[in-house]
């Protein structure tokens, strides 16, 4: 597959078992309650044309879901099939979503990935992104379970 034989296009809810299949075969990519359908329908609602997905021959190959709180951008689940790799995909999605967040006036976005994601973390690295050893992420679980 070359570069220019894949279609990026803005990812819709009837995406979804498209978008959870590629994710649930990707090591790195951890899937939580968060992404039930009811809820990956509420993120898509809250944040048009922000997530992207990308097409080849009809198949979902890619996929990142963006959105913002006003001040800050952050971006989610990036995956590319494992058959599509190293061609682009991962950085015409990032390219897509913040030149949507850009659009909307939000200058500074933020992605998670796990330490042992030695994939996820080389290709943020060799986007340009800064690795912050300065912070450390807290989180809380109210209500809901484990896998909130
Ligand atoms: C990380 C991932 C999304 C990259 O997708 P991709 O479409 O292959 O990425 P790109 O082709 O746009 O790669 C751009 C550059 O990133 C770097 N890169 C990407 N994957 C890399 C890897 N496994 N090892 C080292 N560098 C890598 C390379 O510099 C690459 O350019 P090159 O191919 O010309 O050398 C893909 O490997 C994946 O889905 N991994 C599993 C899920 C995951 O880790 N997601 C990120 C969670 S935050």
């Amino acid at each position: 597959m070359k570069p220019e034989t894949f279609q990026l296009r803005e990812m819709m809810l009837s995406d979804y078992e498209a978008v959870l299949g590629l994710m649930r075969r990707t090591p790195g990519v951890s899937v939580r309650d968060a992404d039930s359908e009811a809820a990956i329908a509420r993120f898509l609602e809250r944040n048009p044309n922000l997530s992207f997905v990308a097409e080849q021959d009809e198949r979902l190959v890619g996929c990142l879901m963006a959105g913002h709180d006003g001040r800050r951008g952050a971006l989610y689940h990036l995956a590319v099939a494992a058959d599509c790799r190293r061609r682009g995909i991962a950085s015409a999605l990032v390219a897509r979503c913040l030149a949507a967040l850009e659009g909307l006036g939000i200058h500074k976005t933020h992605v998670d990935v796990f330490r042992n994601n030695a994939d996820g973390n080389a290709f943020w690295a060799a986007a340009g992104w800064t690795r912050r050893d300065d912070v450390h992420r807290f989180s809380m679980i109210c209500g809901g379970g484990s896998n909130a």
